[in-house]
């Protein structure tokens, strides 16, 4: 088991002004929130800065969806792991299935950049999981090893997250069972040599599956979409039962 991560992922959501309302009806839900949870929001490159003065000394700590594997140069539309740390980010997704998807991210492309945020002190939480077809093709499990594979070539895990996201589940309020997460993230973990690694479950979270799905033995934490962009629903699942 890994430390546990409870991590909202706002994708391109939210202006500076609603980051700020967001943030104040949170922090006045944690108030009893167990300090052994870790809460994270990875927040577009746009809110980070305000953030990051608002969530000082808090319990909340903050994440970047994206960092470039050159630490500076010509590559329009990028951001380096020194402009994240400036902005006391501590976590970044790196290979989410929407990049994947959308952008042309390749496990190679998430490796390096899971080296250079760990090279810049960063937690990178790599993100791994089938498509629907090769779920029903029973490919699943070999897939989500090769992505381990390639993507955590001369990775240090000491330092690092795994996030199984089934992307049948995400966003499509298809969540997958616990149990059946669960039985994938222990496969994950054999591939491990760090036993201790942090591996979430992300998909369709929400305050009614959360207690079921952190009730498994083998998750350690959750990487929330949607849900996370209302505060209160947000603030049900980090204080999970
Ligand atoms: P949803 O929680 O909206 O399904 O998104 C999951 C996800 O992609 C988190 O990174």
């Amino acid at each position: 088991m890994g430390k546990i991560i409870i991590a909202g992922n706002w994708k391109m959501h939210k202006t500076q002004a609603e980051a700020l309302e967001f943030l104040t009806v949170l922090k006045s839900k944690l108030e009893d929130t167990d300090e052994a949870r870790e809460v994270v929001l990875c927040v577009p490159f746009t809110v980070l800065s305000i953030l990051s003065k608002s969530l000082h000394g808090g319990l909340v700590r903050l994440g970047a969806q994206n960092i470039h594997w050159e630490d500076q140069g010509a590559y329009t539309g990028e951001i380096s792991g020194a402009m994240l740390t400036e902005l006391s980010v501590d976590y970044v997704v790196i290979g989410h299935s929407e990049r994947r998807q959308y952008f042309g991210e390749t496990d190679e492309t998430a490796n390096l950049r899971v080296i250079a945020a760990q090279r810049h002190g960063l937690n990178p939480i790599l993100c791994v999981g089938e498509t629907k077809q090769q779920r029903d093709a029973g490919e699943a499990e070999t897939v989500i090893i090769n992505q381990l594979k390639r993507g955590l070539v001369d990775v240090d895990q000491s330092k690092l997250v795994i996030a199984y996201e089934p992307i049948w589940a995400i966003g499509t309020g298809d969540t997958c069972e616990a149990s059946e997460a669960n039985s994938i993230i222990r496969v994950i973990r054999e591939q491990l040599s760090n036993k201790n690694v942090t591996i979430q479950y992300g998909g369709s979270v929400k305050p009614d599956n959360i207690d079921e799905i952190m009730d498994q033995s083998d998750i350690d934490g959750v990487l929330v979409g949607g849900a996370s962009l209302d505060p209160v629903g947000f603030a049900r699942i980090i204080n999970y039962q």
